[in-house]
Protein backbone atom coordinates (compact mmCIF):
# COMPACT_ATOMS: atom_id res chain seq x y z
CA UNK A 1 0.00 0.00 0.00
CA UNK A 2 1.49 2.94 -0.75
CA UNK A 3 1.76 5.64 1.80
CA UNK A 4 4.13 8.97 2.44
CA UNK A 5 4.60 7.01 5.70
CA UNK A 6 5.73 3.41 6.11
CA UNK A 7 3.10 1.97 7.88
CA UNK A 8 4.20 -0.11 10.71
CA UNK A 9 1.33 -1.61 11.87
CA UNK A 10 2.68 -5.40 11.42
CA UNK A 11 4.86 -4.64 14.58
CA UNK A 12 2.77 -3.11 16.80
CA UNK A 13 -0.20 -6.38 15.98
CA UNK A 14 2.18 -8.92 16.43
CA UNK A 15 0.98 -11.95 14.18
CA UNK A 16 0.24 -14.65 16.67
CA UNK A 17 -2.67 -13.47 18.85
CA UNK A 18 -4.75 -16.23 19.84
CA UNK A 19 -9.04 -16.29 19.80
CA UNK A 20 -8.87 -14.85 23.59
CA UNK A 21 -6.41 -12.35 23.33
CA UNK A 22 -8.25 -10.85 20.77
CA UNK A 23 -11.23 -10.65 22.82
CA UNK A 24 -9.99 -9.63 25.99
CA UNK A 25 -9.85 -6.27 27.45
CA UNK A 26 -7.24 -4.05 27.40
CA UNK A 27 -4.98 -4.08 30.12
CA UNK A 28 -4.67 -0.74 32.18
CA UNK A 29 -1.27 0.07 31.64
CA UNK A 30 -1.59 -0.25 28.09
CA UNK A 31 -1.18 2.71 25.88
CA UNK A 32 -4.85 3.97 24.35
CA UNK A 33 -3.85 4.78 20.71
CA UNK A 34 -5.32 8.85 20.48
CA UNK A 35 -5.84 10.29 17.11
CA UNK A 36 -3.69 12.85 16.28
CA UNK A 37 -5.55 15.19 13.91
CA UNK A 38 -9.06 14.39 14.54
CA UNK A 39 -10.53 14.27 17.63
CA UNK A 40 -13.68 12.26 15.81
CA UNK A 41 -11.63 9.44 13.62
CA UNK A 42 -8.80 6.94 14.56
CA UNK A 43 -6.75 7.27 11.35
CA UNK A 44 -4.21 4.57 9.66
CA UNK A 45 -1.48 7.32 10.46
CA UNK A 46 -2.15 7.74 14.08
CA UNK A 47 -1.33 3.64 14.48
CA UNK A 48 1.84 4.05 11.92
CA UNK A 49 3.68 6.56 15.30
CA UNK A 50 6.26 3.86 16.23
CA UNK A 51 5.89 5.13 19.63
CA UNK A 52 2.66 3.22 19.86
CA UNK A 53 2.25 -0.18 21.74
CA UNK A 54 -1.34 -1.17 19.88
CA UNK A 55 -2.24 -4.64 20.18
CA UNK A 56 -4.84 -5.91 19.51
CA UNK A 57 -7.31 -5.10 21.96
CA UNK A 58 -6.08 -1.76 21.67
CA UNK A 59 -7.54 -1.66 18.12
CA UNK A 60 -11.05 -2.80 19.57
CA UNK A 61 -11.11 -0.52 22.13
CA UNK A 62 -10.28 2.02 20.28
CA UNK A 63 -12.86 1.41 17.74
CA UNK A 64 -15.36 0.78 20.70
CA UNK A 65 -19.11 2.16 19.74
CA UNK A 66 -18.28 1.08 16.24
CA UNK A 67 -20.00 -2.63 17.18
CA UNK A 68 -17.39 -4.50 15.23
CA UNK A 69 -17.12 -8.30 16.18
CA UNK A 70 -14.03 -9.90 16.68
CA UNK A 71 -15.05 -13.56 15.49
CA UNK A 72 -12.44 -16.49 15.75
CA UNK A 73 -11.50 -18.72 12.47
CA UNK A 74 -13.48 -21.42 14.15
CA UNK A 75 -16.81 -20.00 13.97
CA UNK A 76 -15.49 -18.14 10.30
CA UNK A 77 -15.62 -21.93 9.37
CA UNK A 78 -18.97 -22.54 10.73
CA UNK A 79 -20.12 -19.09 9.45
CA UNK A 80 -19.00 -20.33 5.53
CA UNK A 81 -19.33 -23.99 5.88
CA UNK A 82 -15.72 -24.32 6.57
CA UNK A 83 -14.91 -22.07 3.52
CA UNK A 84 -16.42 -24.01 0.89
CA UNK A 85 -14.86 -23.23 -2.35
CA UNK A 86 -17.57 -24.95 -4.36
CA UNK A 87 -20.84 -23.85 -1.95
CA UNK A 88 -20.04 -20.52 -0.83
CA UNK A 89 -17.10 -18.87 -3.24
CA UNK A 90 -18.50 -15.52 -4.64
CA UNK A 91 -16.00 -13.76 -5.53
CA UNK A 92 -11.95 -12.80 -5.69
CA UNK A 93 -10.01 -9.48 -5.51
CA UNK A 94 -6.67 -9.04 -4.93
CA UNK A 95 -6.89 -9.43 -1.18
CA UNK A 96 -8.53 -13.03 -1.42
CA UNK A 97 -11.44 -14.84 -1.79
CA UNK A 98 -14.69 -13.86 -0.18
CA UNK A 99 -17.44 -16.70 0.91
CA UNK A 100 -20.43 -16.09 1.28
CA UNK A 101 -21.84 -17.56 4.80
CA UNK A 102 -25.12 -17.35 7.28
CA UNK A 103 -24.74 -16.27 11.22
CA UNK A 104 -27.26 -17.93 13.40
CA UNK A 105 -28.61 -16.41 15.84
CA UNK A 106 -27.58 -18.37 18.08
CA UNK A 107 -23.84 -17.71 17.47
CA UNK A 108 -23.40 -15.21 19.91
CA UNK A 109 -25.38 -12.37 21.81
CA UNK A 110 -26.37 -9.40 20.35
CA UNK A 111 -25.42 -10.65 16.80
CA UNK A 112 -28.69 -11.13 14.59
CA UNK A 113 -29.30 -13.63 11.93
CA UNK A 114 -28.00 -12.77 8.90
CA UNK A 115 -26.27 -13.62 5.69
CA UNK A 116 -22.78 -12.17 5.31
CA UNK A 117 -19.52 -11.74 3.11
CA UNK A 118 -16.35 -13.13 4.45
CA UNK A 119 -12.88 -12.16 2.87
CA UNK A 120 -10.01 -14.08 3.76
CA UNK A 121 -6.54 -12.76 2.93
CA UNK A 122 -5.20 -14.77 0.69
CA UNK A 123 -1.27 -15.30 2.37
CA UNK A 124 0.43 -15.62 -1.03
CA UNK A 125 -1.00 -12.45 -2.15
CA UNK A 126 0.33 -8.87 -3.16
CA UNK A 127 -2.10 -7.40 -0.26
CA UNK A 128 -1.67 -8.08 3.36
CA UNK A 129 -2.22 -6.85 7.04
CA UNK A 130 -2.03 -2.71 6.19
CA UNK A 131 -4.69 -3.12 3.68
CA UNK A 132 -6.96 -5.30 6.45
CA UNK A 133 -5.74 -2.76 9.20
CA UNK A 134 -7.28 0.22 6.36
CA UNK A 135 -10.58 -1.46 5.90
CA UNK A 136 -10.77 -2.39 9.87
CA UNK A 137 -10.20 1.57 10.84
CA UNK A 138 -12.03 3.00 7.78
CA UNK A 139 -15.38 0.72 7.87
CA UNK A 140 -14.80 0.31 11.49
CA UNK A 141 -15.44 4.12 12.32
CA UNK A 142 -17.63 5.05 8.75
CA UNK A 143 -21.02 4.38 8.65
CA UNK A 144 -23.44 5.21 6.16
CA UNK A 145 -26.30 4.44 3.79
CA UNK A 146 -23.58 4.09 0.64
CA UNK A 147 -20.63 2.71 2.51
CA UNK A 148 -20.72 -1.36 2.73
CA UNK A 149 -21.33 -2.24 6.46
CA UNK A 150 -18.07 -3.97 8.19
CA UNK A 151 -20.08 -6.30 10.82
CA UNK A 152 -16.48 -7.67 12.14
CA UNK A 153 -12.88 -9.37 12.00
CA UNK A 154 -10.78 -12.23 12.22
CA UNK A 155 -6.95 -11.84 13.20
CA UNK A 156 -5.79 -14.75 14.34
CA UNK A 157 -2.24 -15.80 13.92
CA UNK A 158 -1.05 -14.51 10.66
CA UNK A 159 -4.51 -14.97 9.11
CA UNK A 160 -6.73 -11.78 8.46
CA UNK A 161 -10.43 -12.11 7.73
CA UNK A 162 -13.15 -8.95 7.35
CA UNK A 163 -16.69 -10.12 7.50
CA UNK A 164 -18.95 -7.71 5.68
CA UNK A 165 -23.05 -7.29 5.15
CA UNK A 166 -23.92 -9.54 2.10
CA UNK A 167 -24.84 -7.52 -1.30
CA UNK A 168 -27.21 -9.84 -2.89
CA UNK A 169 -26.26 -8.66 -6.25
CA UNK A 170 -22.57 -9.03 -6.04
CA UNK A 171 -20.43 -6.03 -8.21
CA UNK A 172 -21.66 -3.46 -10.24
CA UNK A 173 -18.81 -4.85 -12.91
CA UNK A 174 -20.74 -8.36 -13.41
CA UNK A 175 -23.88 -6.41 -13.63
CA UNK A 176 -23.00 -4.57 -16.33
CA UNK A 177 -20.61 -6.41 -18.25
CA UNK A 178 -21.84 -9.85 -17.59
CA UNK A 179 -22.65 -11.77 -20.82
CA UNK A 180 -25.62 -13.74 -20.35
CA UNK A 181 -27.71 -10.93 -18.26
CA UNK A 182 -30.55 -8.48 -19.18
CA UNK A 183 -29.00 -5.38 -19.57
CA UNK A 184 -29.62 -2.83 -16.20
CA UNK A 185 -32.01 -0.02 -17.44
CA UNK A 186 -31.22 3.80 -17.90
CA UNK A 187 -32.97 4.36 -14.28
CA UNK A 188 -31.02 1.65 -12.60
CA UNK A 189 -27.77 2.80 -13.62
CA UNK A 190 -28.42 6.27 -12.50
CA UNK A 191 -29.64 5.16 -9.49
CA UNK A 192 -26.22 2.86 -8.90
CA UNK A 193 -24.19 6.15 -10.37
CA UNK A 194 -25.63 8.51 -7.96
CA UNK A 195 -25.86 6.07 -4.78
CA UNK A 196 -21.75 5.59 -4.79
CA UNK A 197 -21.69 9.34 -5.62
CA UNK A 198 -23.58 9.73 -2.30
CA UNK A 199 -20.65 7.22 -0.83
CA UNK A 200 -17.78 8.96 -2.24
CA UNK A 201 -19.28 12.65 -1.60
CA UNK A 202 -19.67 11.25 2.09
CA UNK A 203 -16.05 10.43 2.32
CA UNK A 204 -14.92 13.33 0.96
CA UNK A 205 -17.07 15.89 3.02
CA UNK A 206 -15.86 14.13 6.42
CA UNK A 207 -14.36 16.33 9.62
CA UNK A 208 -11.20 14.70 7.58
CA UNK A 209 -11.81 13.88 4.60
CA UNK A 210 -11.07 10.47 3.30
CA UNK A 211 -9.38 9.60 -0.39
CA UNK A 212 -11.23 5.95 -1.19
CA UNK A 213 -8.29 5.87 -4.37
CA UNK A 214 -9.34 2.40 -5.72
CA UNK A 215 -12.78 3.66 -6.74
CA UNK A 216 -14.24 0.94 -9.85
CA UNK A 217 -17.58 -0.82 -10.95
CA UNK A 218 -15.86 -4.33 -9.13
CA UNK A 219 -15.68 -1.93 -6.09
CA UNK A 220 -19.39 -0.24 -6.27
CA UNK A 221 -21.37 -3.59 -4.43
CA UNK A 222 -25.60 -3.95 -4.82
CA UNK A 223 -27.91 -5.03 -2.60
CA UNK A 224 -30.69 -6.82 -3.74
CA UNK A 225 -32.68 -3.66 -4.70
CA UNK A 226 -29.61 -2.10 -6.72
CA UNK A 227 -28.75 0.05 -3.82
CA UNK A 228 -25.31 0.65 -4.31
CA UNK A 229 -22.65 0.74 -1.42
CA UNK A 230 -18.50 1.57 -1.50
CA UNK A 231 -16.45 -1.64 -0.70
CA UNK A 232 -12.83 -2.26 -0.70
CA UNK A 233 -11.33 0.05 1.58
CA UNK A 234 -7.61 -1.54 1.34
CA UNK A 235 -6.13 1.61 -0.34
CA UNK A 236 -8.00 4.23 1.09
CA UNK A 237 -6.45 7.01 2.49
CA UNK A 238 -6.71 10.21 4.31
CA UNK A 239 -6.43 13.45 2.82
CA UNK A 240 -4.38 16.25 2.93
CA UNK A 241 -4.10 18.03 6.57
CA UNK A 242 -4.89 21.22 7.05
CA UNK A 243 -4.10 23.67 3.71
CA UNK A 244 -1.93 21.16 2.10
CA UNK A 245 -3.38 20.60 -1.51
CA UNK A 246 -2.32 16.45 -1.63
CA UNK A 247 -0.89 13.68 -0.15
CA UNK A 248 2.15 12.40 -1.92
CA UNK A 249 2.30 8.63 -2.02
CA UNK A 250 4.85 6.17 -2.44
CA UNK A 251 3.37 4.07 -4.72
CA UNK A 252 0.79 4.92 -7.17
CA UNK A 253 -2.22 2.47 -6.51
CA UNK A 254 -5.49 1.92 -8.03
CA UNK A 255 -6.64 0.04 -11.35
CA UNK A 256 -5.44 0.74 -14.48
CA UNK A 257 -8.15 2.41 -16.39
CA UNK A 258 -9.64 4.08 -13.21
CA UNK A 259 -6.41 6.18 -11.99
CA UNK A 260 -6.30 9.74 -12.55
CA UNK A 261 -3.33 10.79 -14.82
CA UNK A 262 -1.84 13.03 -13.00
CA UNK A 263 -1.66 11.02 -9.40
CA UNK A 264 -0.01 8.45 -12.09
CA UNK A 265 2.14 11.33 -13.25
CA UNK A 266 3.07 12.85 -9.54
CA UNK A 267 2.08 11.02 -7.19
CA UNK A 268 0.14 13.69 -5.84
CA UNK A 269 -3.18 12.42 -4.71
CA UNK A 270 -6.28 14.45 -3.58
CA UNK A 271 -10.11 14.05 -3.58
CA UNK A 272 -10.51 14.80 -7.37
CA UNK A 273 -8.28 11.75 -8.35
CA UNK A 274 -11.34 9.40 -6.73
CA UNK A 275 -13.67 12.26 -9.12
CA UNK A 276 -12.15 11.49 -11.96
CA UNK A 277 -12.34 7.55 -11.25
CA UNK A 278 -16.21 8.06 -10.64
CA UNK A 279 -15.90 9.71 -14.01
CA UNK A 280 -14.56 6.80 -15.75
CA UNK A 281 -17.27 4.35 -13.99
CA UNK A 282 -19.86 6.91 -15.58
CA UNK A 283 -18.95 6.36 -18.78
CA UNK A 284 -18.61 2.59 -18.19
CA UNK A 285 -22.18 3.02 -17.05
CA UNK A 286 -23.39 4.98 -20.55
CA UNK A 287 -21.43 3.20 -23.28
CA UNK A 288 -21.68 -0.32 -21.49
CA UNK A 289 -17.95 -0.62 -22.29
CA UNK A 290 -14.97 -1.73 -19.70
CA UNK A 291 -12.43 1.27 -19.12
CA UNK A 292 -10.09 -1.29 -20.43
CA UNK A 293 -10.57 -3.77 -23.05
CA UNK A 294 -7.58 -5.39 -24.96
CA UNK A 295 -10.09 -7.43 -26.54
CA UNK A 296 -11.31 -4.15 -28.95
CA UNK A 297 -9.49 -2.21 -31.84
CA UNK A 298 -6.11 -0.57 -30.58
CA UNK A 299 -8.12 3.09 -30.57
CA UNK A 300 -10.56 1.66 -28.93
CA UNK A 301 -9.54 -0.24 -26.02
CA UNK A 302 -8.70 2.92 -23.43
CA UNK A 303 -12.35 3.79 -22.70
CA UNK A 304 -11.54 7.58 -21.79
CA UNK A 305 -9.31 8.18 -25.05
CA UNK A 306 -11.54 6.67 -27.44
CA UNK A 307 -15.29 8.68 -25.73
CA UNK A 308 -13.97 11.70 -24.32
CA UNK A 309 -14.05 13.77 -27.14
CA UNK A 310 -17.60 12.38 -27.89
CA UNK A 311 -18.95 13.22 -25.02
CA UNK A 312 -19.10 17.58 -25.52
CA UNK A 313 -20.97 16.47 -29.07
CA UNK A 314 -24.21 16.09 -27.88
CA UNK A 315 -25.21 14.80 -31.93
CA UNK A 316 -22.56 12.19 -31.27
CA UNK A 317 -23.53 10.70 -28.10
CA UNK A 318 -25.70 8.62 -28.85
CA UNK A 319 -22.82 6.55 -31.09
CA UNK A 320 -21.51 5.67 -27.98
CA UNK A 321 -24.29 4.94 -25.80
CA UNK A 322 -24.61 1.22 -24.91
CA UNK A 323 -26.07 -0.57 -27.41
CA UNK A 324 -27.74 -2.78 -24.98
CA UNK A 325 -30.10 0.17 -24.44
CA UNK A 326 -31.80 0.14 -27.19
CA UNK A 327 -32.42 3.88 -27.00
CA UNK A 328 -34.91 3.19 -24.16
CA UNK A 329 -32.92 6.58 -22.47
CA UNK A 330 -33.71 10.01 -21.65
CA UNK A 331 -32.06 12.31 -24.42
CA UNK A 332 -31.84 14.50 -22.26
CA UNK A 333 -30.98 12.70 -18.74
CA UNK A 334 -28.03 11.54 -21.34
CA UNK A 335 -26.80 14.84 -22.52
CA UNK A 336 -26.18 15.59 -18.69
CA UNK A 337 -24.84 12.61 -17.73
CA UNK A 338 -22.61 12.70 -20.51
CA UNK A 339 -21.73 16.18 -19.97
CA UNK A 340 -21.07 15.61 -15.96
CA UNK A 341 -18.68 12.88 -17.32
CA UNK A 342 -16.59 14.83 -19.66
CA UNK A 343 -15.98 17.46 -16.75
CA UNK A 344 -15.25 14.62 -14.38
CA UNK A 345 -12.45 13.52 -16.55
CA UNK A 346 -11.01 17.08 -16.80
CA UNK A 347 -6.90 16.50 -17.14
CA UNK A 348 -7.42 19.74 -14.68
CA UNK A 349 -7.66 17.91 -11.14
CA UNK A 350 -9.65 21.41 -10.49
CA UNK A 351 -11.50 21.85 -13.27
CA UNK A 352 -13.75 18.67 -11.68
CA UNK A 353 -16.72 18.67 -9.64
CA UNK A 354 -16.62 17.90 -6.32
CA UNK A 355 -18.45 14.89 -5.68
CA UNK A 356 -21.44 17.27 -3.68
CA UNK A 357 -22.17 18.93 -6.80
CA UNK A 358 -22.09 15.27 -9.00
CA UNK A 359 -24.90 14.15 -6.72
CA UNK A 360 -27.19 17.01 -7.10
CA UNK A 361 -26.21 16.42 -11.06
CA UNK A 362 -27.37 13.01 -10.93
CA UNK A 363 -30.55 13.83 -8.91
CA UNK A 364 -31.58 16.01 -11.64
CA UNK A 365 -31.01 13.06 -13.64
CA UNK A 366 -33.43 10.90 -12.27
CA UNK A 367 -35.98 13.14 -12.28
CA UNK A 368 -35.99 13.37 -16.39
CA UNK A 369 -37.90 10.34 -16.80
CA UNK A 370 -40.71 11.60 -18.94
CA UNK A 371 -38.89 11.43 -22.45
CA UNK A 372 -37.61 7.69 -22.09
CA UNK A 373 -39.21 5.93 -24.82
CA UNK A 374 -41.01 2.92 -23.60
CA UNK A 375 -41.35 -0.38 -25.54
CA UNK A 376 -44.12 -1.82 -25.20
CA UNK A 377 -44.06 -5.89 -24.60
CA UNK A 378 -46.61 -7.54 -27.37
CA UNK A 379 -48.96 -9.67 -25.11
CA UNK A 380 -50.74 -12.56 -26.80
CA UNK A 381 -54.28 -12.25 -25.88
CA UNK A 382 -55.55 -14.62 -24.13
CA UNK A 383 -57.78 -16.65 -26.48
CA UNK A 384 -55.49 -17.01 -28.61
CA UNK A 385 -52.96 -18.18 -26.25
CA UNK A 386 -55.16 -20.53 -24.76
CA UNK A 387 -56.13 -21.72 -28.64
CA UNK A 388 -52.25 -21.72 -29.50
CA UNK A 389 -52.33 -24.33 -26.19
CA UNK A 390 -55.12 -26.62 -27.10
CA UNK A 391 -53.78 -26.81 -30.28
CA UNK A 392 -50.38 -27.47 -28.98
CA UNK A 393 -51.96 -30.27 -26.62
CA UNK A 394 -53.85 -32.05 -29.51
CA UNK A 395 -51.33 -32.19 -31.80
CA UNK A 396 -49.01 -33.85 -29.45
CA UNK A 397 -51.81 -36.09 -28.65
CA UNK A 398 -52.66 -36.57 -32.10
CA UNK A 399 -49.14 -37.16 -33.10
CA UNK A 400 -47.68 -39.06 -30.50
CA UNK A 401 -44.02 -37.95 -31.30
CA UNK A 402 -41.28 -36.45 -29.54
CA UNK A 403 -40.51 -35.02 -32.90
CA UNK A 404 -43.40 -31.87 -32.64
CA UNK A 405 -42.68 -31.18 -29.48
CA UNK A 406 -38.59 -31.04 -30.65
CA UNK A 407 -39.92 -28.66 -32.92
CA UNK A 408 -41.69 -26.51 -30.87
CA UNK A 409 -39.29 -26.37 -27.99
CA UNK A 410 -36.38 -25.46 -30.49
CA UNK A 411 -38.75 -22.49 -31.84
CA UNK A 412 -39.39 -21.02 -28.60
CA UNK A 413 -35.70 -21.07 -27.83
CA UNK A 414 -34.90 -19.72 -31.23
CA UNK A 415 -36.50 -16.51 -30.04
CA UNK A 416 -39.13 -16.90 -32.92
CA UNK A 417 -42.29 -17.27 -30.66
CA UNK A 418 -40.68 -14.38 -28.46
CA UNK A 419 -42.79 -11.20 -27.62
CA UNK A 420 -42.37 -8.97 -30.03
CA UNK A 421 -42.28 -5.22 -29.15
CA UNK A 422 -43.46 -1.94 -30.88
CA UNK A 423 -42.40 1.77 -29.89
N1 LIG B 1 -20.23 -7.68 1.06
C1 LIG B 1 -20.19 -8.37 -0.06
N2 LIG B 1 -21.32 -8.94 -0.55
C2 LIG B 1 -21.30 -9.62 -1.72
N3 LIG B 1 -20.19 -9.79 -2.46
C3 LIG B 1 -19.04 -9.25 -2.03
C4 LIG B 1 -18.98 -8.51 -0.81
N4 LIG B 1 -17.71 -8.09 -0.62
C5 LIG B 1 -17.02 -8.52 -1.68
N5 LIG B 1 -17.79 -9.21 -2.53
C6 LIG B 1 -17.38 -9.83 -3.81
O1 LIG B 1 -15.99 -10.10 -3.77
C7 LIG B 1 -15.29 -9.27 -4.71
C8 LIG B 1 -13.96 -8.84 -4.11
O2 LIG B 1 -14.20 -8.06 -2.95
P1 LIG B 1 -13.33 -6.77 -2.62
O3 LIG B 1 -13.76 -6.25 -1.30
O4 LIG B 1 -13.36 -5.82 -3.74
O5 LIG B 1 -11.92 -7.45 -2.48
P2 LIG B 1 -10.45 -7.02 -2.95
O6 LIG B 1 -9.94 -6.15 -1.86
O7 LIG B 1 -9.73 -8.32 -2.98
O8 LIG B 1 -10.56 -6.37 -4.28
C9 LIG B 1 -16.25 -8.12 -5.00
O9 LIG B 1 -16.00 -7.54 -6.27
C10 LIG B 1 -17.59 -8.81 -4.94
O10 LIG B 1 -17.85 -9.52 -6.14
MG1 LIG C 1 -11.87 -4.94 -4.91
Amino acid sequence: MGSSKKITLSSFLPCCFTPKESESKPKPEQKRVVPSSSPQRLSILDLSNPGSELSISDLSSSLIGSNLHVFTLDELRVITNNFSYSGNFIGEGGFGAVYKGFIHHKLRAGLRAQNVAVKVLDLEGSQGHKEWLAEVIFLGQLRHPHLVKLIGYCCEKEQRVLVYEYMARGNLDNQLFRRYSIALPWLKRMKIALGAAKGLSFLHEENKPVIFRDFKAANVLLDSDFKAKLSDFGFARDGPDGDKSHVTTEHILGTKGYVAPEYVMTGHLTTMSDVYSFGVVLLELLTGRRSMDKNRPRREQSLVEWARHLLRNPRKIDLIMDPRLDGEYSGQGVRVAATLAYQCLSHQPKSRPKMSAVVKTLESILEMKDDIPTKFVYVVPKEEHKRDRVNQVKDHKENGNRLRHNALHKRISNGSDSPRYQR
